[in-house]
């Protein structure tokens, strides 16, 4: 094998998202072992065609392995950190077959931040904008609202310099920070990007978690004014949408636009069992999806806080639907008997995500986590939804 060196051609996770994207047609050599392969694929919106022949056997047999590759192909190679996959390049490369290197493997897959702007009427795009930050390679969705030289961002993860540099660049400054809820898959920015920006930071918690970081309290029903100068402002309504948490709130953009964080998705709704009372949250869930949600108009746009997979990203890159689409796509959406859904939920039931516990004392304040650790904690796809069935297309 040979020796990773510093001229080792690689491609930055965003230039490879943006041609799997437009499907071209790519190699992805994945030399990960078999159980982080099984666990975790790095996903374009179109189909990657992907190889996986893990490190240990380019250890074993590299002839064997260069072998068993096209030449007339552009590959790319992919693996935890980028390490063992810069030295199987150099491997290739030796043998006379072209290949580049995924620079910070899955765990820059893990982190990358891909801003989407979320189409307005023309009348709304004149007073404010709406981002949706994609976190692809989780399936996490955040969110930047702009008014005039004011924003808000809700649900940051905890790359909190990507927004300030964002936020900056739309010529704002960022004024209010919310979280949808205490999140169990990631770790959540808002805290240390209120306290960086000198905003004030919105969770709800609920009963049942206690909550050490600071928040300056938002009631249901209450309104943020966004924008300020004369013309350009747009309201942001706080919505307690109580059953994925307790506490999870949804925020209501101008006249249509919902953040629902984990309360509803485009194709599923948020899993009700995090917290070990999947019959009582199940209920609070259903009365907010059939009394709170269902009276909401039919054009209203939902924007959630996950996706699952690539499927769920519309044509535009957004990951969002009318309210109207879900009412007949979403199955748990269809169930009008509290009783049944709860029994759904209940048969839905799956095991938490690994970390999930210690990232829920996280973001509530309880422990510092960085670094690696941070890292390590969030490896992998959120597994956020509880899917009873599969949605109608
Ligand atoms: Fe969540």
């Amino acid at each position: 094998m040979a020796e990773a060196g510093p001229a080792t051609p690689s491609i930055e996770v965003g230039d490879l998202l943006s041609r799997a994207d437009a499907g071209e047609p790519l190699l992805l050599l994945d030399v990960r072992n078999d159980e982080e392969f099984d666990a975790w694929r790095f996903e374009g919106r179109r189909l990657i065609e992907t190889l996986h022949i893990p490190y240990f056997d380019f250890i074993e047999d590299a002839p064997g392995c260069v072998d068993r590759l096209p030449r007339n192909r552009e590959i790319v190679v992919l693996c935890a950190q980028g390490g063992s996959s810069a030295m199987v390049v150099d491997t290739l490369r030796e043998a006379g077959v072209g290949a580049r290197n995924v620079a910070g493997g899955m765990v820059a897959y893990g982190e990358y931040l891909q801003p989407v702007r979320v189409p307005v009427d023309a009348a709304e795009a004149v007073s404010w904008e709406i981002w949706q930050v994609n976190r692809r390679g989780k399936g996490c969705l955040s969110y930047v609202v702009r008014s005039g030289r004011e924003a808000i961002v809700v649900d940051p993860s905890r790359d909190v310099q990507w927004y300030e540099g964002f936020v900056r660049r739309l010529g704002a400054r960022i004024v209010q920070v919310l979280d949808t809820h205490v999140h169990a898959d990631h770790l959540s920015g808002g805290p240390a990007l209120a306290i960086r920006s000198g905003a004030p930071y919105f969770v709800k918690a609920g009963e049942g978690f206690e909550l050490r970081q600071p928040v300056e309290p938002l009631a249901d029903g209450q309104e943020l004014r966004l924008g300020g100068e004369a013309g350009v402002t747009v309201q942001v309504r706080i919505m307690a949408t109580p059953g994925h948490t307790p506490g999870s709130s949804s925020y209501l953009v101008g006249r249509r636009h919902l953040l629902t964080g984990d309360t509803l998705f485009v194709k599923s709704v948020g899993r009700p069992d995090l917290g070990g009372h999947v019959v009582e949250w199940g209920r609070a869930l259903f009365r907010t999806l059939r009394e709170r949600l269902a009276k909401l108009p039919e054009d209203t746009v939902v924007l959630p806080a996950h996706y699952a997979g690539p499927d769920e990203i519309g044509p535009d890159a957004v990951v969002a639907a009318p309210l109207a689409v879900l009412r007949r796509t979403v199955p748990e959406l269809q169930i009008a008997d509290e009783e049944v859904f709860v029994a759904a939920m209940r048969a839905a039931l799956k095991p938490p995500p690994a970390a999930y516990a210690e990232i829920i004392r996280a973001n509530l304040g309880l422990v510092e986590v960085e670094g690696d650790k941070a890292t390590e904690w969030e490896l992998g796809k959120n597994q956020c939804a509880a899917r009873t069935m599969p949605a109608v297309s």
